[in-house]
């Protein structure tokens, strides 16, 4: 199997002790926030897993239904325009559970496929890189254990991970794009399209906007898994950081905000308190009711979807939606 298998482990593009530097210029900032990124260490990266699973979390549940039932059609529309095997890069694979579906579809039409999957937890990408070589023999495996920049820039321009003669497909599914700023995703989205030749393709899962009733569930669930992933940041600091962090002393929130069109996920301090952080030399005082703001995720109309491939080099060829179109897939040409 190890011949199927290559790993490459990179640091961050910006180095090291970034997570420190973020940590610092997010709690000192007002508001408070931190980056979602942070969110994916090993115990969260199996959280995430435990909300895909939940019964609000409408989002994975949908995006799988679209994608079992329109693998052919999305694969003959990035078909049209290729000759030769597809080789597919994920950006943020996880668990790969739904690019299962499109890794068959593309081995009932071309012998062998090689897969890039893109993942910033390493232990969740080697775990489910050796199940699917075991379930899929003619599958080949370049890991990448990065954040997105960091592995775009390595497949933009390594020798051994630029794109050849053969045709790509980028899959970035879970409305993961709806996590970045509009501006942060019209770059990312830039630096996949430097990634791919023109004819190449991008397959986009993005959540659509609907009714907060619907919404805000999917972020604040009964059983208390979001909860729990989002104070795992707090645990985070505590471990790498040195923080003395109390988590009952934060309570998680998540609300909609209607004018950004965005769930804004928050960790609310309880009560008037210091915290220090030894490795950092700070501490930091968080008010009653004062939260730090750990992630925003962007609801879309399909014509922002539109605009936001026109905006970053693509044409937008198709999109295909659940019956009560909560959710979309849409499938981005690069162009010249
Ligand atoms: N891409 C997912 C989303 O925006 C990420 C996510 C789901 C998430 N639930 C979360 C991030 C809870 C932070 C907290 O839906």
């Amino acid at each position: 199997m190890d011949d199927r298998l290559r790993f490459r482990r990179f640091e961050s593009a910006e180095g090291q002790s970034t997570f420190a530097q973020d940590v610092r210029r997010g709690l000192s900032s007002h508001p408070k926030h931190l980056s979602p990124k942070y969110f994916y260490d090993a115990l969260g990266s199996q959280l995430f897993e435990a909300i895909c699973h939940l019964p609000e979390y409408y989002l994975t549940k949908t995006e799988r239904r679209i994608l079992t039932d329109r693998r052919d059609a999305i694969l003959d529309v990035v078909d049209g325009h290729a000759d030769g095997e597809h080789r597919l890069i994920e950006l943020g694979s996880g668990s790969s559970t739904k690019t299962r579906l499109l890794i068959e579809a593309f081995l009932e039409r071309q012998d062998t496929l090689h897969y890039l999957p893109v993942d910033i937890s390493d232990s969740v990408l080697e775990r489910s890189a050796l199940e699917l070589l075991q379930d899929y023999p003619d599958l080949r495996i370049t890991a990448l254990a990065a954040d997105y920049t960091t592995a775009l820039g390595a497949l933009a321009r390594d020798d051994d991970l630029r794109t050849g003669e053969e045709p790509t497909l980028v899959t970035f599914l879970g409305s993961s794009i709806g996590n970045f700023e509009p501006p942060a995703s019209r770059t990312l989205l830039t630096h996949v399209r430097e990634v791919l030749k023109t004819g190449d393709s991008v397959l986009l899962g993005a959540d659509l906007k609907k009714s907060e009733q619907l919404l805000t569930p999917a972020y604040n669930d009964e059983l208390g898994v979001t909860a729990a992933f989002n104070l795992n940041l707090l645990v985070r600091i505590n471990r790498e950081l040195g923080g003395e962090f109390r988590l009952a002393d934060f309570e998680h929130r998540a609300i909609y905000n209607h004018e950004w069109g965005r769930i804004e996920m928050r960790l609310i301090s309880r009560r008037t308190h210091d915290v220090p952080i030894r490795e950092l030399d700070m501490t930091v005082r968080f008010e009653r009711g004062e939260y730090i703001h750990t992630e925003n995720s962007y609801k879309f109309d399909p014509e922002q979807i539109r605009d936001l491939a026109v905006a970053t080099g693509f044409g937008l060829k198709r999109s295909w939606f659940d019956e009560q179109q909560h959710f979309s897939v849409n499938l981005l040409c690069a162009g010249d």
